[in-house]
């Protein structure tokens, strides 16, 4: 299918170049677990199936793979540094339970067979914290009407930001959908009302570096609504 040209959400495809081992674990494992023509999505039948976009380190999905032995995960990430860490710590007997999507998520939820995913994560999205680059930013209305597709009913979908302004942007698009019910999440963009990261959530790198600067984070979770017969 010819991809229509999307305006960037992230900031880059690759950093340095990759150590022996990432370049090792990118060339050789990465064709195992990467969707593409060989490998397809799961059998959205077989168990139940979790989406992380923009993975960076793979930190997060890799703590939920282990906390959760019976779920698949497809993680979503364009940063070739990024997919390579995931894969040098990926345990070869997860291998058949995760797939990469290693390109722009938007691509994705353009071909994923609708009511796919139980649970789908967004931490920590690129902020594009400069007003002239706001348009860049993932979480749109657009978007979100294409994700929220991809979801069961009854599905999680988990978001954290530490930015005040993406923050008041996601409330804006999501607080008021009515498809959703807010399960989690502070009242406003403003940080006074954020509270610590909840009981269960494993941490991701990017938050890590914004709590050690001092910043705070806003941690949302909200459930897509079953439809009445
Ligand atoms: C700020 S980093 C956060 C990484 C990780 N979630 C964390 O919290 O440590 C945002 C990540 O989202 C990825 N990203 C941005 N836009 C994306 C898109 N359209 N599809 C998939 N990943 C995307 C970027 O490449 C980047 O690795």
């Amino acid at each position: 299918m010819m991809q229509t040209q999307l305006t960037r959400s992230y900031g880059r495809k690759k950093a340095r170049k990759l150590r022996t081992t990432s370049q090792k674990a990118y060339e050789e494992i990465l064709p195992l677990v990467k969707i593409d023509q060989a490998n397809s999505f799961f059998d959205k039948h077989s168990r139940e199936i979790w989406l992380e976009i923009g993975f960076g380190g793979g930190e997060h999905l890799l703590a939920q793979l282990a906390q959760n032995p019976s779920v698949s995960m497809i993680g979503c990430e364009p940063f070739m540094n990024g997919v390579a860490k995931l894969l040098t710590h990926l345990d070869p007997k997860d291998y058949d339970r995760v797939r990469i999507w290693h390109d722009d998520v938007r691509y994705l939820v353009d071909v994923i067979p609708p009511l796919f995913f139980t649970h789908a994560f967004i931490l920590f999205p690129d902020p594009w914290p400069k007003k002239r680059h706001h348009s860049r930013r993932l979480i749109t209305k657009e978007f979100m009407d294409k994700l929220r597709s991809t979801l069961r009913e009854g599905a999680l979908l988990h978001i954290a930001s530490d930015d005040v302004s993406y923050v008041e942007q996601i409330q804006g698009v999501l607080y008021n959908d009515p498809t959703l019910i807010l399960c989690e999440g502070p009242p406003s963009s403003n940080p006074s009302t954020w509270t610590s990261r909840p009981e269960g959530w494993p941490p991701t790198r990017y938050e890590q570096k914004a709590l050690s600067m001092g910043k705070k984070c806003a941690y949302m979770r909200f459930q897509k609504k079953e439809r009445r017969v």
